[in-house]
């Protein structure tokens, strides 16, 4: 069924090469169909943005008003948006200031030494330009680093950058502190979904979640208009928390069939429900489609971390979850079954998890 045993079905283009190149025209193979085209949809108006919720000072142990007030504004922005900012969450803002920097320094190395980390399908770990192996598909207008920091026994230091210096420390600093901030909201959610406050953790796979990190790299573009950085497409996976850039917007949210740019709180940390908290909360809360727009005037970059399910248990929707108006939406699957769909084709929309629906 797969082919994700070979190689790139094509040669690997560097799409920071192309921009660098300083061609005034994008390549074919960039440009998206008319209806994907970021000038194509309709914008929202500049005033809207996804919620932003200040955690200062929340604890879950304590029961108080401010408690009950940051579980409501979670609450609603699951189930209105699927997407949040949230500040004030503890991880140092100097933190987020130096692995933002390291990596664009990493970016800007050299093509030479980036190559020495040049991913392919089979695990997709490394330097990469692509996602999905269909020979002819059309491309996003970015590369990538993608590593895994959990389970411990995927996580590889040799796989890691080892330039610039201290990148490594930083992801590993990083990696704790945005692993312990996942596994908080994750006890947020399981309680506002009425489950018992270690539910989707342990659905997770306890002490054995995943968690990888993909680092997105937007070169400049000389025809914004005809491409996008990443095209429309909804997380496979549990959580995400998202390091934005903090000089230049990219990220749009589909909300009520327009896209919203997300315009980012300083030193705030986006999150976003993935398709494994819609299937184990039987669509209460849904993964919503999500897409980067680029521009000829500056590069971008992001982290986007993926708080994932181990990846070999059967992933459900929650007993307490099913009642007889709402009968299980999903049947079992492993995420490392449902991670293949991406892995092969690339980024397209909702169209996996709609396609899960068990039939009635
Ligand atoms: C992703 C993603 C958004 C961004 O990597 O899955 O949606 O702003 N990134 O780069
Ligand atoms: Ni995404």
């Amino acid at each position: 069924m797969t082919n994700l045993d070979q190689d790139w079905p094509e040669p690997i283009v560097r799409v920071q090469s192309l921009s660098e190149s300083g061609c005034p025209v994008i390549p074919t193979r960039y440009i998206k169909p008319p209806t994907d085209r970021p000038t194509a949809s309709a914008a929202a108006s500049d005033a809207v943005n996804i919620p932003i919720i200040d955690v200062h000072g929340f604890c879950l142990d304590q029961d108080d008003a401010l408690r009950d007030t940051i579980l409501r504004q979670v609450s609603d922005a699951c189930r209105n948006w699927g997407f949040f900012q949230i500040t004030n969450h503890g991880i140092r803002a100097e933190l987020l200031d130096d692995i933002r920097q390291g990596w664009h320094d990493f970016f800007q190395l050299p093509v030479e030494i980036k190559q020495g980390y040049a991913n392919n399908p089979r695990t997709y770990e490394g330097y990469g330009s692509r996602l999905g192996v269909q020979r002819g598909a059309i491309l996003d207008w970015s590369d990538y680093f993608f590593l895994h920091y959990l389970p411990p026994h995927l996580k590889d230091h040799n796989k890691w950058p080892a330039a610039p210096p201290c990148l490594r420390e930083l992801i590993e600093e990083y990696g704790e502190e945005v692993v312990k901030l996942g596994g908080r909201l994750l006890k947020l959610l399981s309680l506002n979904l009425g489950l018992q406050e270690g539910y989707l953790r342990n659905a997770f796979g306890g002490e054995d979640v995943g968690a990888c990190l993909r680092v997105n790299y937007y070169p400049k573009c000389p025809q914004p208009e005809l491409t996008l950085g990443l095209s429309s497409h909804s997380d496979p996976g549990g959580l995400t928390l998202l390091l934005p850039d903090d000089q230049v917007a990219g990220l749009q949210v589909r909300n009520a069939h327009k896209w919203i740019t997300v315009k980012p709180a300083p030193h705030a940390i986006i999150v976003n429900v993935g398709d494994q908290v819609q299937v184990l909360s039987n669509a209460i809360y849904r993964s919503v489609e999500h897409r980067v727009i680029v521009n000829s005037n500056k590069e971008r970059v992001s982290l986007a971390f993926f708080y994932n399910p181990k990846s070999d248990i059967p992933i459900e929707p929650a007993k307490e979850l099913i009642t007889e108006d709402k009968p299980a939406l999903y049947s079992p699957m492993t995420f490392d079954e449902y991670r293949l769909f991406i892995r092969m084709r690339g980024p397209q929309g909702k169209s996996q998890v709609e396609s899960l629906k068990s039939p009635r």
